[in-house]
Order: C-alpha cells, then sequence, then structure tokens
C-alpha cells in the first residue's frame, strides 16, 4: 500500500504542476484596460506648467472577492501620465500623503540632480516637495517612481508609479499614430502575486535572486484586459515597470512589429521584429498593424535566457492583453522609414574610461553608501563606461541624468534594439557592454546621481553607486545631508 500511495502522490504532483504550468499566466480578457489619465496642470504666466501629485494609500480591486490594499498617485493604484515638450518649464507638487517618507524619481529624465527624486530627495508624510526644470531632451517615454533607498522595491509594488511622455517638434511632425488612449497607448506592465485575501504578497520567494516576481500579470493595473482598436496602426508604449520580472513580448500568431523607440526616444530607422525583451525600469515604442475584425494578444514568450527561472516565478508564457479590431479601421498613420537620429557619441573623444563589474549586491566589490560619492565626471565631457553583470543570474544597468549609446557588447556591434538611445540595459551575464554617455550641464559638487541595478530589490540590497557633475576645477563635494522635505 505505501507503494500505491507514493506512485498516487507522484501522479498527482506531476498532474498538479502540469496543470499549474498549463494555467500560468492564463486569463480570461474580460476587463477593458485601464488607460491612465493624462495629469492636469495649470501654466502661470511665465510658461511654467505645474502638476500636483498626491501619493496616497487607497484599495484597488483586482480579482472577485475583497480589494486589494494599494498605494497610487493621484488615486489608488498607479499614477497619471505626465505630457511635456522640450523646450518647456515644467514643475510639481509632489505630496507625500503616505504615513512613512518616500521620495518621486524621473526615470530618464535630464535635470539637475536636487530635482531628481532619487535617496536624496525625501519627501516626508505630510510634506510637499517642489521640484521644477525645462525638459531639455527629446520626445520619449519615460517613467516616475518612487526611490528612497530600501524601500523602493516596496513601494513601486505597492502601485506608486506613471508614465511621462515627452513630445518634441520633430516626433510631432511624423505621421506616426499619436492619439493618446486610442491608437497610441501606455502600457505598464507589471507582474504581482495575490495572497488569500487578495493582498499583494510581498514576500521574496526563497529560491529568488531577483526579489518579489508574481505570475499575475497588470497592463496599466488591469489584469486579464482588453482592447478594442479602431486604427489599422498602434503604437504601444511599452514599459517594464515590474520589481525584477523580464518580459519577452511577442503577438500569438507570431506577426512582425515595428519597434520605433527606446528608452530616450525613437530610432533613427524602425526594426522588425517577431520579439522584443524589456527588463525592469526599459521602455519600448513598437508599432504593430491590425486587420479588420481580427483578434489577437499579447503575450510574453519564455525568454531562452531561463532568467525568469531563476528569478522565481514563472518562466512560461504569460498572456498580457487581447486587442479586438473593430470591422472598420481608420489607416491614416503610418510607420516613416526616418524616424530620429543616431547616437553619435561613437566618434567623440573620450575624456575618461570606467569599469563597472556588478555581482550579488555590490557594484566593483561595493554596496552602496549613501554619505559616499564614488567619483565625479566633468561637465562636457564624454565618458565610456564598462559594465560586466559577473554573477550568471538577471542584473541590468540604469544611470541617472543621462541618456547612453552602447557601442558594443563584447567587442560588437549592438543588436538593433540597443542601437538607439538607452538609460538602462540588460546585462547578459559575462559580456561587457560598452555605454557612451556625455554629461552636457547640471554640476553640484555635493548632490549626487545615482547609477544601479534596476532589479528593485538589488537596488535596495546596495547594488548601487553614486556620482556627481563638477565644474571645471571642482571637487567630488560631500553628500551635505540628505534634503528632507
Ligand atoms: Cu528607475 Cu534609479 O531608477
Ligand atoms: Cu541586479
Amino acid at each position: 500500500t505505501t507503494a500505491v500511495v507514493l506512485v498516487a502522490a507522484g501522479a498527482f504532483g506531476v498532474f498538479y504542476y502540469l496543470a499549474r504550468l498549463d494555467t500560468a499566466g492564463d486569463v480570461d480578457f474580460a476587463a477593458k484596460m485601464a488607460v491612465p489619465p493624462l495629469a492636469p496642470s495649470t501654466t502661470d504666466a511665465d510658461g511654467t506648467r505645474t502638476f500636483d501629485l498626491g501619493i496616497q494609500a487607497g484599495e484597488t480591486r483586482f480579482l472577485d472577492g475583497p480589494a486589494t490594499r494599494t498605494w497610487g498617485v493621484n488615486g489608488s493604484f498607479l499614477g497619471p501620465t505626465i505630457r511635456a515638450k522640450k523646450g518647456e518649464k515644467v514643475a510639481f507638487n509632489v505630496r507625500n500623503g503616505l504615513s512613512e517618507a518616500t521620495s518621486l524619481h524621473w526615470h530618464g529624465m535630464h535635470l539637475p540632480a536636487d530635482m531628481d527624486g532619487g535617496p536624496h530627495q525625501t519627501v516626508e508624510p505630510g510634506a510637499t516637495w517642489r521640484p521644477k526644470w525645462t525638459v531639455s531632451q527629446q520626445a520619449a517615454t519615460l517613467w516616475y517612481h518612487p526611490h528612497l533607498h530600501g524601500k523602493t522595491a516596496n513601494h513601486v509594488y505597492r502601485g506608486v508609479s506613471g508614465m511621462v511622455v515627452l513630445d518634441d517638434e520633430r516626433t510631432a511632425g511624423l505621421d506616426l499614430p499619436g492619439e493618446y488612449g486610442v491608437d497610441d497607448l501606455p502600457m505598464i506592465v507589471q507582474d504581482r502575486a495575490f495572497d488569500g485575501d487578495n493582498q499583494f504578497d510581498e514576500a521574496v520567494p526563497l529560491m529568488s535572486t531577483g526579489g518579489v516576481v508574481g505570475d499575475e500579470i497588470l497592463v496599466n493595473g488591469t489584469r486579464g484586459p482588453y482592447v478594442d482598436v479602431s486604427t489599422r496602426l498602434v503604437r504601444l508604449r511599452l514599459l517594464n515597470a515590474s520589481n525584477a520580472r523580464l518580459y519577452n513580448f511577442g503577438f500569438s500568431d507570431d506577426r512582425p512589429f515595428q519597434l520605433i523607440g527606446t528608452d530616450g526616444g525613437l530610432l533613427p530607422k524602425p526594426w522588425e521584429t517577431t520579439r522584443l525583451q524589456l527588463s525592469s525600469g526599459e521602455r519600448a515604442e513598437v508599432v504593430v498593424a491590425f486587420s479588420p475584425g481580427e483578434t489577437v494578444d499579447l503575450r510574453s514568450y519564455p525568454s531562452g535566457s531561463g532568467f525568469n527561472d531563476r528569478l522565481g516565478g514563472s518562466s512560461d508564457r504569460l498572456d498580457l492583453v487581447r486587442f479586438r479590431a473593430g470591422g472598420d479601421l481608420r489607416d491614416e498613420t503610418e510607420v516613416p522609414q526616418n524616424l530620429g537620429t543616431a547616437p553619435d557619441l561613437a566618434s567623440t573623444e573620450i575624456a575618461q574610461t570606467r569599469s563597472f563589474e556588478l555581482n550579488s549586491r555590490t557594484i566593483n566589490g561595493a554596496t552602496m553608501d549613501m554619505n559616499r560619492i564614488d567619483f565625479g565626471v566633468r561637465v562636457g565631457s564624454t565618458e565610456v563606461w564598462e559594465v560586466v553583470n559577473t554573477n550568471g543570474y538577471m542584473h541590468n544597468f540604469h544611470v541617472h541624468d543621462v541618456q547612453f549609446q552602447v557601442l558594443d557588447v563584447d567587442g560588437r556591434q549592438p543588436p538593433p534594439h540597443l542601437g538607439g538611445w538607452k538609460d538602462t540595459v540588460q546585462l547578459d551575464p559575462d559580456r561587457k557592454y560598452r555605454l557612451a554617455m556625455k554629461f552636457s550641464d547640471f554640476t553640484d559638487p555635493d548632490v549626487p546621481y545615482m547609477y544601479h541595478c534596476h532589479l528593485m530589490l538589488h537596488e535596495d540590497e546596495g547594488m548601487m553607486g553614486q556620482f556627481v557633475v563638477l565644474r571645471e576645477g571642482e571637487q567630488v563635494g560631500h553628500v551635505t545631508g540628505h534634503q528632507h522635505r
């Protein structure tokens, strides 16, 4: 009888495992995909556009049964999309309505270090932080999220994140799909695990190398969403706002789509592909074509790298969004062959080359120290940062203040999806990524910018360093206490 019981238990185990494999990520696409509203703003006499952002706690219904306790910006989960143009002066009232300190970082934005919203720009409970700057970079899809040291993973997981869409004249003049929420869709992609009470499960799985990973996927906070399509071409602004999970995007019928932009803006030319990987923090703009009346799903496919396995979540196929094309599709846009300008740092004089080795929770053997400035860079100079993940599992690399050019990967020309401006790059183990970046302005010897792994647990556990941008002849200063608001 013992043998029978063991065999039965074994068979049940296999059955259970297969059943789980089969259903992981299966959704019924019954909910209309939420589209974050555009953040309202007021413009004063000198042209400054001011946005009010209130970080708050609330409740959100993702599943049948009890609502989930969540955080959001001007709402209960996620936040509105900030939209501004190159050349515009923007200002924010960031009010912390939580009962603990947080911060709000503008990921991908070129701006003064004390406006960056990193770990030194803490916003205390009840306080309002008022950053402002002039948008000086090209059109791009950026995002915002908390960056309090040691708390980033937790605060993002609870729901504080939103998209930033920057426009410029050149991009506005292109015939790309561009009607927000109609044929230009923000897509904030996040994974979550729920406990038996429908609350976010924040426990890091025992064997996980990357932090919390869930098998339920939310797009703009909607689980199992559909989108009704009314145009032939649709532009998707994909943002991996997950704590750790890697997505390998593709359509259910393997149709090709055009990658038109990466973190820092449009690619010089569109690139046609059937799969696209984004790690935590990365963005991509893609254009996909639909035929009248058809239904097709956007999914995440196994990446082949096995990274998600070692993060601890399912690495099986995950269903993300169902697109339902109408019977009659408007067809007024195109994908121009010439989009943006190519990164041009390859032939610039390089003032300094630096090496960064990522391993475990360290960069060059050190963990983050809020009071240590790792180095200073010279304003106006171009540097090459050589970055290697010597760890065997997943890391990526993000630099504040700048967009960089991936010069080469192990000496080879970067793949097309790394051919444009980037601020975050996934690091395949043991490959050398050479990143060129120019520090054009905004000096401050005492207020650092960050560079770090964007797997948020790794960042929280110290896989981060700090640099300052210096004027000619200036020395690295001292972190003069954090700026609490
Ligand atoms: Cu998206 Cu330093 O962060
Ligand atoms: Cu990492």
